[in-house]
């Protein structure tokens, strides 16, 4: 399955995922550096955020509590904003649009 990522600089790159990782990784893994995930993927950062294709909405797992609290304290977030690192990538994910968010 392919996940699509558009970084801060507007250029948008397909990529291929693995199963069982997490958006976070899949976008680490790749290369991109400017989504930092410096607690490695524990909700505690929230510098994985990442805006993510509205149509994929309903696909994705609720908003957690924590993923919540983090979001809030953000200056960036918007009603697409999600924490990279609590979307484990699903055969119907494919196809999902992500763009990493602002630096905050
Ligand atoms: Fe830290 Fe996602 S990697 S919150």
């Amino acid at each position: 399955p392919k996940l699509i990522v558009t970084n801060r600089s507007g250029e948008e790159s397909a990529i291929d995922v693995e199963d069982g990782l997490t958006v976070m990784e899949a976008i680490r893994d790749n290369g991109f550096d400017e989504l930092l995930a410096l607690c490695g993927g524990c909700a505690s950062c929230a510098t994985c955020h990442v805006h993510v294709d509205p149509a994929f909405k309903d696909k994705l797992p609720p908003i957690g509590e924590d993923e919540d609290d983090l979001l809030e304290s953000t200056d960036t977030r918007d009603e697409n904003s999600r924490l990279a690192c609590q979307i484990p990538f699903a055969p119907e994910l494919d196809g999902l649009k992500v763009t990493i968010a602002e630096e905050d």
